[in-house]
């Protein structure tokens, strides 16, 4: 059931992309842009779709913001595999943007996946211009200096650290870098529909948390043909992790509780809800 609502999300917002792709001119870099929004779980255009429907918002407007968010994760993606960044071949099992074409093509189609995601969450279908902008504006807030680039700094910052980052560092430094895009993604919904945006903010928040410390133990427990992208990194290159602080049993424990936290903050929309607390337990059984 979950895993079935979550292909039907993945194909609508796979057409999607490509249909709003197909509209630029077929140049190097929209193939580019192309190449590395397919594929991929698609979990936080999931939870934009999910959480809208929660609200009551027409699927035929939630799913330009479901599209955008997949095209900023795709950015974000795209430049974390560069080779100042962390130097990475593979990516959803296929190779990086950088490896296929060149840095050059990998940074600018990451720039233009960015913008692209802005003009999507602006679209006319998506509703009033108040909806628009509040969208637009969180989402700046969430990837940028504040959000995911934040996050990305601290990451980078981290490989050259003296001393380990203590467990509050790494909590704020994975807040950032995974947290930030994740949280927006669930609170598209309320935010669509002028509602309360608390709840999810609470669910998203220990979400997130949950979902990057299963990407950190799939780097140390997964094998890259699972995966999709190459294991045993974050080791290699010093990365702080909640696995490098509280080791793997540690920090399956806290994934487990965090889930459990996810799940309580949706409480007051009781069964409503079952399918964001199915999103909770996949983000941390997930094998890629
Ligand atoms: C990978 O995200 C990068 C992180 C933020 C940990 P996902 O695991 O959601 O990647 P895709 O989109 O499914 O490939
Ligand atoms: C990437 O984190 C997070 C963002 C792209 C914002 P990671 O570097 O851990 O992601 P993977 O493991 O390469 O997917
Ligand atoms: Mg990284
Ligand atoms: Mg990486
Ligand atoms: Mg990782």
């Amino acid at each position: 059931m979950f895993r079935d609502r979550l292909d039907q999300a993945a194909t609508a917002i796979s057409a999607h992309l490509n249909h709003v792709l197909a509209q630029l001119d077929n140049v190097p870099v929209v193939q580019a842009m192309a190449h590395a929004t397919n594929g991929g779980k698609r979990l936080r255009g999931f939870l934009v779709l999910e959480t809208a429907r929660l609200h009551g918002i027409d699927p035929a407007a939630a799913i330009w913001p479901a599209a955008a968010i997949e095209a900023l994760h795709a950015y974000s993606l795209v430049h974390d595999d560069l080779p100042c960044m962390d130097d990475d071949d593979l990516r959803r099992g296929l190779p990086t943007v950088h490896r296929k074409w060149d840095e050059a093509t990998a940074v600018l189609a990451g720039d233009a996946l960015q913008t692209i995601a802005f003009e999507m969450v602006t679209a006319p279908q998506v509703g009033s211009g108040e909806i628009r902008a509040r969208l637009a504006r969180s989402l700046a807030i969430a990837s940028g200096a504040q959000g995911m680039v934040l996050g990305q700094a601290l990451d980078i910052a981290a490989e050259s650290a003296t001393a380990p980052l203590t467990l509050a560092q790494i909590t704020a430094l994975q807040q950032g870098k995974t947290g930030a895009l994740i949280a927006w993604s669930a609170m598209a919904g309320p935010r669509m529909a002028g509602a309360d945006t608390a709840p999810l903010a609470a669910y998203a928040s220990a979400l997130g948390l949950a979902f990057q410390i299963a990407d950190d133990i799939l780097d140390v427990t997964g094998d890259a043909a699972t995966v999709g992208k190459a294991t045993g990194k974050d080791a290699q290159a010093g990365k702080a992790t909640f696995v490098s602080l509280l080791g793997l049993d540690g920090a399956k424990r806290r994934a487990d509780e965090l889930v459990q936290s996810a799940c309580e903050a949706l409480s007051v929309y009781g069964q409503d809800a079952e399918i964001l607390r199915d999103t909770a337990r996949f983000v941390i059984a997930r094998k890629n």
